[in-house]
């Protein structure tokens, strides 16, 4: 077998991520994962309760080199053995996408190798088969993160995504994050509150918005999340104005639970109606255990099939964008223009840029 051959039949992909608060390089080979590298500057905003585009946008800066390094070390890959590169081009912050897709023009065309601008959502899709092997397509695909909560069909995510439904207002971890706050848990809150969860009760009915018979006709596939979180920074300020001690793992849980109600009942109908067998979750929110455990047993019963990539790979990373780059390349797609531009608010339906 000829270099030539190798090359083709297991392109080196590296994949670069820098939406929002993660610097991630990945490196992949055929569906191979050879290197994750991630740094984040999520301490850096936790004592702004969210994240500071300029500050995320320095810090990209800073660490994009290091973890360039840092990745092809662990792949124990030289950067000329990299058949092409891969960049997140939108959405996310302007800022931070433009450090990425700065370092991957300039890596792309010193090397002489072709340049792939992804959609963020498709390469949250696409990670999963550096775990589970060749994704099922058609699929449905539950993306839920700090900045997104979709319902997507995916035919094909190196080419066709189609929107079934999204948030009308906050994004699932944004919710969690809101709600952590008013706990007074640290930034992110989605792992506090999966943590405190485990040792509360689920006993306060908080509401599932858009599951009533009217909502479901006009929003079927669609979430909202913000009158759940006024629900209860509501509860908890009434109950501390009462004087009495605010059970913080009672709320975290009932809370939680609501969340994950919601978004696996919707997921499982979608892909019920879909006629698709199997479901994929992804985005930061799907490390949630109890969404984990939830998604299993409700798939189980109705005889689907679920697909979600370890906690690791579900928080934003490269190996995912290294992930997409590689089916990409095998499936022959034409790169993107080596001077394809960020899109801030690129819609979930135009995979590439
Ligand atoms: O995908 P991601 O890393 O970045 C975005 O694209 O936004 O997702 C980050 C979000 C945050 O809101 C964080 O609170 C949430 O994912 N998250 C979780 C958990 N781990 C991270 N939410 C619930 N439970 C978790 N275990
Ligand atoms: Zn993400």
């Amino acid at each position: 077998m000829t270099k030539a051959d190798v090359v083709s039949a297991e392109p080196v992909v590296l994949g670069i991520e820098t939406s929002c608060d993660e610097t991630g390089v990945g490196i992949v080979r055929g569906g191979t994962l050879l290197a994750d590298a991630v740094a984040s500057s999520v301490e850096e905003h936790a004592r702004f309760g969210g994240v500071v585009p300029e500050v995320a946008s320095r810090a990209h800066l800073e660490a994009m080199v290091p973890m360039v390094d840092r990745a092809c070390e662990h792949a124990g890959v030289g950067l000329e053995q990299v058949d092409a590169v891969a960049v997140t081009s939108g959405p996310g912050l302007a800022g931070a996408l433009m450090v990425g897709v700065a370092a991957a023009k300039a890596l792309a065309s010193s090397l002489g190798v072709p340049l792939y601008g992804v959609n963020h959502l498709s390469a949250h899709v696409a990670v999963d088969v550096v775990d589970h092997g060749p994704l099922p397509e058609p699929v449905v695909a539950l993306l839920v993160s700090g900045g997104h909560s979709n319902l997507l069909l995916v035919p094909d995510v190196t080419q066709e995504v189609r929107s079934l439904g999204a948030t009308m207002d906050d994004a699932a971890g944004e919710a969690f994050d809101k709600v952590a706050r008013v706990l007074g848990l640290p930034f992110p809150g989605g792992p506090h509150i999966d943590r405190a969860a485990r040792e509360g009760t689920v006993e306060i009915d908080f509401p599932r918005a858009l599951t009533g018979t009217r909502d479901l006709q006009r929003h079927r596939f669609d979430f909202s999340f913000s009158g759940l979180k006024t629900a209860v920074a509501r509860w908890v300020a009434l109950r501390a104005e009462s004087g009495e001690p605010v059970p913080v793992a009672d709320v975290a849980a009932s809370f939680q639970e609501a969340v994950v109600d919601v978004l696996t009942a919707k997921a499982v109908d979608a892909c019920r109606e879909a006629g698709v067998d199997h479901l994929l979750i992804g985005g930061g929110v799907a490390a949630n255990s109890r969404l984990r455990e939830v998604a299993a047993a409700r798939c189980d019963r109705v005889g689907l099939r679920l697909r979600v990539p370890r906690p690791g790979l579900c928080t934003d990373n490269g190996a995912m964008v290294a992930a997409w780059g590689s089916l990409a390349v095998t499936a022959g797609r034409a790169p993107s223009s080596p001077d394809l531009a960020v899109d801030s608010s690129q819609p979930v339906e135009q995979i590439r840029a």
